[in-house]
């Protein structure tokens, strides 16, 4: 294809065809995808302040039906006011302990299904509200006890593209602790090795030096990447940072699709049955495009959601079986 055909052929469609490669004759990538630099990157972030907060699920998950979980070892129960406002507090009902996620909502109350205490979000004898943020994808509690830092009023968010846009939120669950989540991450180096299927032609431009102190704009990663669907491609330079310390965020900076990130957040969950910590990943895809089409997408979006959030999900599956290799190695030491 000439120049000018190409880039003709690229203003109608993202897409560039992909020549067949075997995945074996990629380039090895162990040479540059030094232990130290990944170590040092993990550092710095699990060293940045998070305000207390946790991400801890997708906001359009939270409707009329209260949605119970468990954030680092506490269980709490989540709803919504009769204005629409993200409500959260302990699981356990103040009176007899009855598990206040089974609770019926009327009127922006929980109504316990074993004696009718009603809870609207306000404190009740022993049991208080717990601080929340809803960020229009993902819902955030605060928990002070947990975290011991200086509390914020919201949590410290990523940098997300403008409308149009769509969102989708992928929730995988593994075990290992969030650092494993945040340390995978921060390895660009696996992707075409361990995900051929999405990714191909990976090169890191830039990879932060292996050390504790670096000036903000120089800590980060920044890759070339094609993602891949079948044998059509998107190339795309996307960059890695870590705004708080259980958040990687990859925003696409150059290509198809400027602006749209991938955030990745782990939320311990707390201790399993079997005595090994439960992380969650919570995943969000927030797509944006200047291209016309793309504010029409918004009307599929239904459509396009569940296969946004199975596409992240195969990717977990095997970034999750990475994060459970590094904590069963750590944990054996
Ligand atoms: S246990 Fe909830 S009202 Fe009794
Ligand atoms: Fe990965």
């Amino acid at each position: 294809m000439t120049g000018a055909l190409r880039r003709w052929a690229g203003h109608i469609s993202p897409f560039t065809t992909l020549a067949p490669t075997a995945w074996s004759a990629q380039r090895p990538t162990y040479g540059d995808a030094n232990p130290a630099v990944i170590q040092a990157a993990l550092r710095r972030t699990v060293s940045r302040p998070s305000g207390n907060w946790f991400a801890f699920a997708d906001s359009s998950r939270i409707g009329t039906t209260p949605l119970g979980t468990r954030v680092a070892g506490v269980p709490i129960v989540a709803w919504r006011g009769q204005d629409g406002a993200l409500l959260a507090g302990p699981r356990a009902c103040p009176h007899l302990g009855a598990d206040l996620a089974r609770s019926p909502v009327e009127c922006g109350a929980l109504i316990c299904p074993w004696h009718g205490l009603r809870l609207d979000g306000r404190r009740h004898g022993t049991w208080r509200p717990l601080p929340t943020f809803d960020d229009g994808v993902l819902s955030w509690v605060r928990l002070d006890a947990v975290g011991g830092e200086t509390p914020t009023e919201a949590p410290i968010l990523p940098v997300r593209p403008p409308e149009p846009r769509l969102a989708a939120v992928a929730a995988v669950e593994g075990v290992c602790e969030p650092d494993d989540i945040v340390a995978n991450r921060l390895d660009p180096w696996h992707g075409a090795w361990f995900h051929p299927y999405s990714f191909t032609a990976l090169r890191v431009r830039h990879a932060p030096a292996a050390t504790d102190d670096l000036r903000p704009e120089d800590d980060r990663f920044v890759v070339d990447v094609t993602f891949k669907v079948g044998r059509l491609g998107v190339p795309v330079v996307a960059e890695f940072t870590t705004p708080e310390p259980r958040t990687v965020v990859m925003h696409i900076v150059d290509g198809e699709g400027v602006g749209s990130v991938v955030e990745t957040h782990a939320t311990p969950l707390g201790i399993g049955l079997d005595g090994r910590p439960r992380t969650a990943v919570l995943e969000a895809v927030i797509a944006h495009s200047d291209r016309k089409h793309f504010g029409r997408s918004k009307a599929v979006a239904p459509l396009l959601r569940p296969l946004m959030r199975m596409a992240a999900a195969r990717l977990w599956r095997d970034d999750l079986a990475y994060a459970e290799r590094l904590y069963q190695l750590r944990s054996a030491r």
